[in-house]
């Protein structure tokens, strides 16, 4: 029998896109069959853990092909043109940049760009990568935020990748309760940004979809962290000092705006009404993963995540908790509304490693294991069965090989 680690290997070679210019993971055969921001990132975090950091190198650098001069980094890339790239491009046909989302996701990239630099010290790729993620990371401080908080914006639930939350529902308005509704909800919104070319005085005035999620700004801290870290090895002092203190600002600023002390939850803001989404998902808990943390907020989200009547399920972390009603994990038309998945463990995983909080952290690294060994790389899994739903052979699902 092969190890998970082979599997792994393996799949993201069926997965792999290799044409003219261009090298990327596919998240999976028939659904995704295009190059999305974050998933390329955990590919390439995987390839280069699993001793291919060659191949991360590529994947990176074609996602950053794709960046726009100002610095916005496609949440989608259409390559190939083959049928299904064609009737996606028809779909998105208000795009601006054809086979290019106007739109982003968490910039998981800064941590696979650190991930290889420090496996292969690569100076060549480093200099090469730098002044992109740079680019990308200003773009994200001088157009999503909004007011005074160091917090940026996402402007479409698809820009923090939790598709379908339930903690957006409110935001959605009628359409989004017809059959199917939340996926049309979703696309006339990303329209409606295009129609206004992402005006920011628009999106204000005209009360659009504009959300501080706590996923992405955890994303966002942590890579600026990872860019800290990479300036100051290479002996860039001052660069990294800046890094490392905006870092640190927008982590206090998740505790400080987000934490709602009468849960003990993280939750977004909506800027449109100033007010707490307050309803639970995994988003809730990923400050976990951050570096500074006041220790009663972070003992709060422990005590939480390790509750058995919400997160803390037979193959934990689902992705709404058991408690609440928006809890289905046999939903199979929307995403992110009760099953587990292997991204936001490794995470999490990791942030309670991070803070020495080794067994539960364990507990979510063998649970995910077992799932990928159990069921195979699923897109996600049921919290209470462990069965796996959605596609089969997905990419990121690969990191419980490397937890
Ligand atoms: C789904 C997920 C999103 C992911 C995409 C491709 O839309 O919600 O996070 O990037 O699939 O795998």
């Amino acid at each position: 029998m092969l190890s998970l680690e082979e599997n792994a290997r393996r799949l993201l070679d069926t997965n792999a896109r290799r044409g003219d210019g261009y090298y990327y993971t596919a998240p999976s055969g028939k659904k995704y069959p295009h190059q999305w921001s974050w998933d390329s990132a955990f590919h390439a975090i995987v390839n280069c853990r699993l001793g291919r950091p060659e191949l991360a190198r590529e994947e990176v650098l074609t996602l950053f092909s794709g960046m726009t001069p100002d610095g916005l980094l496609p949440h989608i890339s259409f390559h190939h043109q083959g049928f299904r790239a064609w009737k996606d491009r028809l779909f998105r046909f208000y795009w601006p940049r054809p086979g290019r989302s106007p739109l982003v996701q968490p910039p998981v990239v800064a941590l696979a760009v650190r991930e290889i630099w420090e496996k292969t010290g690569d100076i060549e790729f480093i200099e090469t990568t730098l002044p992109f993620l740079e680019r990308h990371f200003k773009w994200l401080g001088d157009t999503r935020r909004f007011g005074d908080s160091p917090l940026v914006s996402i402007l479409s639930p698809w820009e923090c990748g939790l598709d379908h939350k339930p903690a957006f529902d409110p935001l959605l308005g009628k359409p989004a309760k017809l059959p199917f509704g939340r996926y049309l909800a979703l696309y006339a919104a990303e329209m409606k940004l295009v129609l206004q070319v992402f005006d920011p005085q628009k999106i204000v005035r005209k009360r659009y979809f504009n959300v501080r999620e706590v996923l992405f700004n955890t994303v966002y801290a942590l890579g600026l962290e990872a860019l800290a870290r990479i300036f100051d090895d290479l002996g860039n002092q001052s660069k990294s000092r800046c890094y490392q203190n905006t870092s640190e600002t927008v982590s206090d600023a998740i505790w400080n705006e987000c934490f709602d002390p009468a849960t003990g939850l993280c939750f977004d803001i909506d800027l449109n009404t100033g007010k707490l989404l307050a309803e639970p998902s995994v988003s809730c808990l990923m400050p976990l993963a951050l570096k500074h943390a006041p220790e009663d907020k972070y003992q709060s989200l422990v005590d939480h995540l390790t509750n058995t009547e919400e997160f803390w399920l037979p193959f934990p972390v689902p992705s709404v908790p058991h408690n609440r009603p928006a809890f289905e994990p046999q939903d199979k038309r929307y995403l992110w509304r009760g099953p587990t998945w292997i991204n936001t463990n490794w995470f999490l995983a990791n942030g309670l490693r991070r803070h020495g909080l080794n067994e539960p952290a364990a507990t979510i690294a063998n649970a995910s294991r077992e799932l990928a060994e159990q069921f195979g790389f699923r897109e996600y899994y049921n919290p209470v069965t462990g069965e796996g739903g959605g596609e089969k052979g997905f990419g990121w699902s690969t990191l419980a090989a490397i937890m």
